[in-house]
């Protein structure tokens, strides 16, 4: 059984395979039916333990794309408020008989339980555990960068080398942050970390990347600034920096923007906080990526649905069939 769980656990090849695939699946959404029939007859359950807009919408977009059977689970409203555990509700699931999980949890090391505890039969994809891994949101994030900074025709087959970008802000708590720094040095792009010292994990000085304090010295050799949400909700009051003080050194505004190369990108996964890690100007600018990457969301988890539970095929055959 397949899983996806880290994006350490993707080679090179594995990643192309997906970004390549994720492009097949973009090109069946420009089209007046934007449906596949790859899943038909499977059964996918989203089960959201935290919060989520964007995961959660656009993975229910991509599994009902791909034409299978989707149950949406969120823990408030279920019995977890009455105590029930993540074996319990995994059996429950099993019983019901689901090919597909999609997991969210407060946890880091939930989605891995889960797929290696013997719970359930399921593949199991992370969508989010804790502040340890979001590999669809680093998948989506190089379909993004790959597509603005190599090309979205002459991209297919290809990788990120030499592409740096510079990921700013709450690095400690930010299962975004360690998904992108693997993905990214696996795809051959160069990653600096900006943050400020109380913000980076220890150990980062072991990551494949550079570190830096210095938002302003990193920005004139980015093709891509990632900017990061401070997440309050994880964070020690005593902790939390004043808004003012933190967009001041860590914030991107226009002028900040203005340091960048013509050709550089401005990304953030969302959700954002306009004023604190970015200002209004620089979100709403034709340089911010953010929807974009919403749009990308969609094709990218289509495609490693795709490839988890429906490959049999090469994706490309499917969109070919229903276009004749
Ligand atoms: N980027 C991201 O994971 O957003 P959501 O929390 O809204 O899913």
């Amino acid at each position: 059984k397949r899983h996806l769980i880290s994006a350490a656990d993707l080679t090179r090849d594995d990643a192309v395979l997906i970004l390549d695939t994720a492009e097949e699946m973009a090109r069946v959404a420009d089209r007046p039916i934007k449906k596949l029939p790859a899943l038909r007859g499977r059964t996918v359950v989203n089960l959201f333990f935290e919060d989520s807009t964007r995961t959660r919408i656009s993975f229910e977009a991509a599994e009902k794309r791909l034409s299978a059977d989707v149950i949406n689970f969120a823990a408030k409203g279920s019995s977890v408020s009455k105590g029930e555990s993540l074996k319990d509700t995994a059996q429950t699931l099993e019983a019901m008989g689901v090919d597909a999980v999609v997991i969210r949890h407060g946890a880091s090391g939930a989605p891995y339980r889960l797929a290696t505890s013997g719970w359930i039969d399921a593949a199991v994809v992370n969508a989010g555990d804790g502040t340890h891994q979001h590999p669809t949101q680093s998948l989506l994030d190089a379909f993004t960068l790959r597509r603005r900074l190599v090309g979205r025709d002459a991209g297919l087959g290809r990788d990120l080398a030499g592409r740096r970008v510079t990921i700013v802000g709450d690095i400690l708590h930010s299962r975004v942050a360690r998904s992108n720094v693997d993905l990214l040095h696996t795809l051959g792009a160069e990653v600096t970390l900006v943050a400020p010292p109380t913000l980076l994990p220890v150990g980062v000085g072991n990551w494949p990347c550079e570190v830096s304090y210095d938002l302003d010295a990193a920005l004139p050799k980015s093709d891509a600034v990632m900017m990061l949400r401070v997440q309050r909700e994880r964070m020690n009051a005593a902790f939390f920096p004043t808004e003012r003080e933190y967009a001041r050194r860590y914030g991107l505004d226009g002028d900040r923007m203005a340091k960048m190369p013509e050709h550089a990108i401005v990304m953030h996964p969302g959700p954002m906080v306009r004023g604190m890690e970015i200002t209004a100007e620089v979100a709403d600018s034709a340089r911010c990526t953010a929807v974009e990457q919403v749009a990308g969301g969609v094709h990218t988890r289509m495609a490693v649905l795709y490839l988890l539970l429906g490959g049999n095929e090469p994706a490309v055959s499917h969109a070919r069939t229903e276009e004749t």
